[in-house]
């Protein structure tokens, strides 16, 4: 499966797959023009010309219009997967033939494989680093300390990861910058929010395909991916139960509508448990046992450490496959429980991730990111920054202006209250 020629390595499931993958890249275009304008401009002005980028991302369609974008801005650009389960192999089939870009990615790789990439990436010898959840970075700070001087700076695109720099932070060994992506406000408000909230229902849909109306859905955590969930799952007519941590957001499902349980009391009438915390062990041995029988389980926060699947294998007789990316776990007990997509992110095992429209804003993001690192190369102190307010900005206008939106402007009458003080009562 490894191929290597002079110029282009790869290791992907089938080079045969480009040609679907290029249609459904294409497909995936008609809805990021935020991208398209920017990779434009980079194909004009070259602001990446030379510099070795490593982009660790779901390998998607949107993903491929990110890569293309990068590669067009002059990148020595290489593609590796966040995850084992999400790479869609006709787009790292096409990425390779069409595109012209490495990509060291298949879907259903193992841990180990997947290590293997992240390894070839980092012997790139990066300069920018695209991550997705933080594990080339990670990499790179615990086995590769020799390479830091040659890094400009990272780009986060997901909550989990941006949890990882603080602590990399704190614990003082983040000595470059990190452009905090996910936090953009057209980043955030949108991909986790409506991306999740969608992609999620999609995946439990695809790989089940039951009738959500009239089911109790349980959805753990009320962060933006949460609240996306749950609302989705409430337009699909479900009863929906919401279990936090944190009391304002507690508060917030609430107010919201949502019943608010805690897991113990939860697990007794969930049908359809979906984990969305960053946290691990959300769903453990104790809500197993008192789930009701056919209860299904999954999770679409970024990594598999949610749903305790080592306390629910140990309760269990046997494992079968009984739809595509679905499991029966028969425990003892004579009960089943159901997982989706083998506990990890459920949206982009058993569906296709975030549709394309909400991608198009946070790889706009990733992208402008990777360029303000290099033009603000020596600048910038280490530690994590956010994206500038003007480029969250521009982003969102954009976006408006493609989807036929018009808004007002301050006059300036109103612009001189804004910036006063002194009317009042
Ligand atoms: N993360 C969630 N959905 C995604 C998608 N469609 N492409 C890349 N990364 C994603």
């Amino acid at each position: 499966m490894v191929a290597t020629s002079v110029k282009l390595e790869y290791d992907i499931k089938d080079i045969g797959l480009a040609p679907l993958g290029k249609q459904r890249i294409e497909w995936a275009g008609r809805e990021m023009p935020v991208l398209k304008q920017v990779r434009e401009r980079f194909s004009q002005e070259k602001p990446l010309a030379g510099i070795r980028l490593v982009a660790c991302c779901h390998v998607t369609t949107e993903t491929a219009h990110l890569a293309i974008a990068l590669k067009s801005a002059g990148a020595d650009a290489v593609l590796i997967a966040s995850n084992p389960l999400s790479t869609q192999d006709d787009v790292a089939a096409s990425l390779v033939v069409d595109y012209g870009i490495p990509v060291f990615a298949f879907k259903g790789e193992d841990t180990a494989t997947y290590s293997r990439h992240v390894q070839i990436a980092l012997d790139h010898r990066p300069q920018i680093i695209i991550d997705d959840g933080c594990d080339v970075v990670a990499t790179l700070i615990q086995e590769r300390q020799d390479q830091i001087k040659d890094l400009i700076g990272t780009t986060e695109e997901t909550t989990t990861g941006i949890v990882r720099l603080q602590a990399m932070y704190r614990d003082g060994v983040l000595t470059f910058p990190a452009m905090n992506v996910n936090d953009a406000d057209t980043k955030h408000f949108f991909d986790n929010r409506y991306g999740t909230g969608q992609s999620t229902l999609d995946g439990i849909i695809r790989a089940t395909n039951i009738l959500l109306a009239g089911k109790t859905i349980v959805v753990a955590g009320y962060g933006w991916c949460g609240k996306g969930t749950a609302m989705r799952a409430r337009g699909m007519g479900a009863n929906v139960v919401v279990t936090e941590i944190d009391p304002v957001r507690a508060i917030e499902a609430a107010m919201d509508g949502f019943r608010v349980l805690p897991m113990a009391e939860a697990a007794t009438v969930g049908d359809i448990f979906i984990t969305v915390t960053g946290n691990k062990h959300v769903i453990r041995a104790e809500h197993f046992a008192v789930m009701k029988d056919g209860a299904i389980v999954c999770n679409s926060g970024h990594f598999d450490i949610e749903i305790d699947l080592k306390a629910l294998k140990s309760v269990t007789d046997e494992v079968k496959v009984v739809r595509n990316f679905t499991e029966e776990y028969r425990l003892s007990s004579g009960k089943s429980i159901i997982v989706i997509g083998e506990g990890r992110l459920v949206n982009l095992a058993a569906a296709e991730g975030h549709p394309s429209a909400v991608m198009d804003m946070s790889f706009a993001n990733q992208a402008l990111a990777a360029e303000y690192l290099v033009t603000h190369q020596g600048k910038l102190e280490p530690g994590i920054h956010s994206i500038p307010k003007e480029v969250d900005q521009e982003i969102a206008r954009l976006k408006l202006q493609a989807m036929g939106i018009a808004i007002d402007t301050l006059t300036p009458a109103q612009m001189e209250y804004m910036n006063s003080w002194t009317s009042g009562t």
